[in-house]
């Protein structure tokens, strides 16, 4: 079955519907099955090549859905043709939308794209929860010490569920920075409880009290945070509605 779970608070829309208030997040949910071809005709030449590049018509399927509903939800809050959109990158691969226009970030995981729309800079990570062996060998290697003692202290699901909130709010610090892997993952440390937070920064660039971190789970299979430079931070919360 195709279908993904996700929680209620993530209706229906289409895009443009609503618009996008200073100090907001918007969350896209964007279930990754479905006709591709929809999309086809919003692609750059350069998204086209990207596509080609996937062995698996699968993948292949998932991106053209992904970044065409992308283009659909920015076409939607500038009033524009999504084929007419144009993006630059950051110098670590960062993208944006040329000229004016809300920052977004695009993250996905299993059958679904999460996508976070807003006025100030954005970093967004969503991840599909499943079973790892190598779980406390991935967080001895990046996370922080604080945070691997935090989740030592814990066991089975509570464990796991702090791994994957660790590893996302994690993921959407450095992704909001635009920095990627030429991040060190030891110079901030996040909460590993319900309450996300950015605890420490140990950079000397960068403050805790400046973030907003959020926990932007869009369904019962997954685990996702956002991260934004921003003491305060409205979320709406919107699944795409394809239409062809
Ligand atoms: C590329 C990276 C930014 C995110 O990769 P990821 O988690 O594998 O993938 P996601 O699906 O969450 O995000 C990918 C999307 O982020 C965007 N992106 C690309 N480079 C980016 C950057 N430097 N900063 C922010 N966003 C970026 C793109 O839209 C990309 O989508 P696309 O490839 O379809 O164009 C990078 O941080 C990375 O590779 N991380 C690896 C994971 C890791 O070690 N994490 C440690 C956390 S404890």
């Amino acid at each position: 079955m195709d279908e993904v779970a996700l929680h209620a608070a993530f209706h229906l829309e289409p895009p443009g519907a609503v618009p996008l208030a200073d100090h907001e997040l918007h969350v896209w949910a964007v279930p990754l099955h479905g006709d591709a071809e929809t999309f086809a005709a919003s692609l750059s030449p350069g998204e086209l090549q990207r596509l080609e590049r996937f062995r698996f018509a699968d993948h292949r399927r998932r991106f053209q859905i992904g970044h065409g509903a992308l283009r659909a939800i920015l076409g939607g809050y500038l009033g524009v043709d999504p084929a007419d959109l144009e993006f630059v990158q950051g110098p670590r691969g960062k993208p944006y939308l040329a000229g004016a226009g809300p920052y977004f970030n695009l993250s996905h995981s299993g059958k679904l794209a999460l996508i976070g729309v807003s006025r100030i800079e954005v970093g967004l990570d969503c991840e599909k929860v499943r079973h790892l062996e190598s779980l406390a060998e991935i967080a001895r290697k990046h996370f922080s010490p604080a945070e691997f003692a935090a989740l030592e202290r814990l066991d089975g699901e509570a464990r796991q569920l702090a791994f994957y909130r660790c590893w996302t709010r994690k993921e959407a610090y450095i992704k909001a920075l635009g920095e990627g892997l030429s991040m060190p993952l030891d110079t901030f440390e996040v909460s590993l409880g319900e309450t996300p937070a950015v605890l420490q920064c140990h950079d000397g660039r960068e403050f805790p009290q400046h973030w907003s971190l959020l926990d932007v789970s869009p369904g019962p299979e997954y685990v996702a945070a956002a991260a934004l430079r921003a003491a305060a931070v409205a979320v709406r919360c919107f699944r795409f509605l394809m239409t062809g």
